[in-house]
């Protein structure tokens, strides 16, 4: 059972972490995003909520022109619009003066002196989908009379806003759109330049997700008092992670301690520590300790909140965000928890470089997984075996992206199981001790797709696990007949019905509530090494 030990404040500075300087200047939110995003409206509610100007490049173009947008284009033509348009927005970009909120027009960022321009700003991206942009945008607007071009258009600039936003925001309700700013402002003022925000969107909260390097050790985003849950090992290479902690609790690592036991020495600690509800627990370190703290959090005096800072490439693609928490029973791994949505997230992948090569390499397992459900660009830079900072952040938005149309595993959120009904099996089987949980992840990825047919993309996705040292059989041998047995017990499975199985058509084109024969199932596994 894990010790819980309480320090106050100090430690040593971390080399590697804090320091970086933030964005120079006095820097505007510029909100690009196609036809439709909502950029005007969003630049309207985040400048009242920051008390300052909003700025509306197309509406500047058509007082210039004293004609609306369309007529413009009608007149002029798009090459004479695209000039002006410019024009305008550089004047907007370069002038001097008080920060603004600046709604940008949907095709302004494909000037080259645009481009130049914004990068002196904070670009916001507010994506949408195409049949929400064509609903709003078709009939009067110019480009949006054709939907084939209206489409081809957006998939072509669609690389262009990725590569200039520094922000990143989903379709939100008007509602969800003021607690954007101090994010935002946050992003801008404090962060180390270079960090990058994905905003998540959930039913039950939305948060931050932060990431880059040197965020750690800087200012921090969330107000209120710091207490902090690490693991003894994470503790002492981060002491300095978390600036002015109130409290430091290490429990001792490992998937043992993710256990109720833990859990009530870490409340009693808080308690003891004199924690409040205007205070706030920050998860320093891997998923067992992001898991436990939102846990604790989640039932902390009835919740507090809690800030994901995930130090294991395992937490910083997936455990830290999507608000599940829980803790491990002897009888099932996660099998007591709750659905707790961080406060925010700060990813610095600089912690990585102290990660043992074994845990990076079971973080590699639910990259590959993410990857396979994603598909796209984010397929085929990891089926080249690329892990870098963006593999990290686009991976982190694909979770997101699920989590967001389904929070609560009813449905699509179950696509995220992926390897995960047989990864837990093999876990369960072997006490939590022999693999990790991204190393019986990669087993149940092989598994997932045998019983999917895809044996190409079974062979791929095998040598992308070996090459970074995973196993791809196990070993010594489990029996056959208890992999299956305790795949019926997965947390997933509803009533009598079978346990769904998620399944695999290609990258990109993943399915979840698939049942399965039990022979296939037995087959899949034995092929894993299974007796
Ligand atoms: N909540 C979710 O949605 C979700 C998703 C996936 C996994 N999980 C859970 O996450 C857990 C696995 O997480 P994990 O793989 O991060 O394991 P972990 O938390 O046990 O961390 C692995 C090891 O790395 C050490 N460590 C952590 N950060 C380090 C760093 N920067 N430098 C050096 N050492 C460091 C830890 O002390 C530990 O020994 C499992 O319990 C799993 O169930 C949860």
């Amino acid at each position: 059972v894990a010790a819980v030990e309480a320090t106050r404040g100090g430690g040593n500075v971390t080399p590697g972490l804090g320091g970086a300087e933030p964005r120079a200047g006095r820097c505007s939110l510029v909100l690009t995003g196609f036809m439709g995003a909502g950029k005007t409206t969003t630049a309207r509610i985040l400048a009242d909520t920051l008390g300052v100007e909003a700025v509306d490049t197309d509406a500047l173009l058509e007082a210039r022109f004293g004609r609306p947008v369309p007529r413009i284009f009608e007149q002029e033509g798009e090459a004479a619009f695209r000039a002006a348009e410019e024009q305008v927005v550089t004047e907007v970009l370069e002038r001097s003066g008080p920060p603004a909120v600046v709604a940008l027009g949907g095709g302004a960022v494909e000037s080259e002196r645009v481009q130049a321009a914004l990068a002196g700003h904070l670009v916001v991206l507010l994506e949408v989908d195409a049949p929400t942009a064509w609903a709003r945008a078709a009939g009067d607007r110019p480009l949006a009379r054709d939907r084939a071009a209206f489409e081809a258009r957006m998939a072509r600039r669609e690389p262009l806003y990725e590569r200039l936003a520094d922000a990143v925001v989903p379709p939100l309700p008007v509602t969800a759109l003021p607690a954007l700013a101090p994010a935002l402002a946050f992003l801008r003022d404090h962060a180390p330049g270079g960090t990058r925000l994905v905003w998540a969107h959930s039913g039950s909260g939305d948060y931050p997700v932060l990431a880059g390097r040197g965020l750690l050790g800087g200012a921090w985003p969330v107000p209120g008092r710091r207490f902090v849950i690490s693991d003894e090992t994470v503790a002492r290479l981060y002491p300095r992670a978390v600036p002015d902690p109130a409290a430091v609790l290490a429990i001792a690592p490992g998937e043992a301690h993710k256990s109720l036991a833990t859990a009530e020495m870490v409340w009693r600690a808080l308690a003891r520590e004199g924690m409040t509800g205007a205070d706030h627990l920050v998860a320093l370190g891997g998923g067992v300790v992001g898991d436990l703290a939102g846990f604790a959090a989640a039932t902390y005096r009835r919740g507090v909140p809690v800030v994901q800072v995930p130090t294991t490439l395992v937490a910083q693609v997936d455990s830290a965000l999507g608000g599940k928490t829980g803790v491990d029973l002897p009888e099932g791994k996660n099998y007591v928890g709750a659905y707790h949505q961080p406060a925010a997230v700060l990813v610095d992948p600089a912690t990585l470089e102290t990660l043992p090569a074994p845990e990076l390499a079971a973080g590699w397992a639910e990259v590959v997984k993410t990857a396979l459900i994603a598909g796209g660009p984010l397929w085929s830079r990891v089926s080249d075996g690329v892990l870098d900072d963006d593999v990290i952040l686009a991976c982190a938005r694909v979770k997101l992206a699920v989590v967001a149309q389904d929070e609560r595993d009813s449905g699509r959120r179950q696509v995220l199981n992926l390897g995960h009904t047989v990864g837990h099996a093999i876990e369960t089987a072997t006490g939590y001790e022999r693999y990790r949980h991204g190393e019986a992840v990669g087993l149940g990825l092989l598994a997932a797709l045998r019983l999917s047919g895809r044996d190409a993309l079974r062979d791929e996705v095998a040598a992308l696990l070996g090459a970074r040292g995973l196993p791809t059989a196990l070993a010594p041998a489990l029996e056959a007949d208890e992999l299956v047995a305790l795949t019926a017990r997965d947390k997933k499975r509803r009533g009598a019905a079978p346990v769904p199985f998620v399944l695999v058509d290609a990258p990109g084109r993943v399915a979840h509530g698939h049942a399965v024969d039990d022979g296939d199932l037995r087959a899949a596994v034995r092929e894993l090494g299974a007796t």
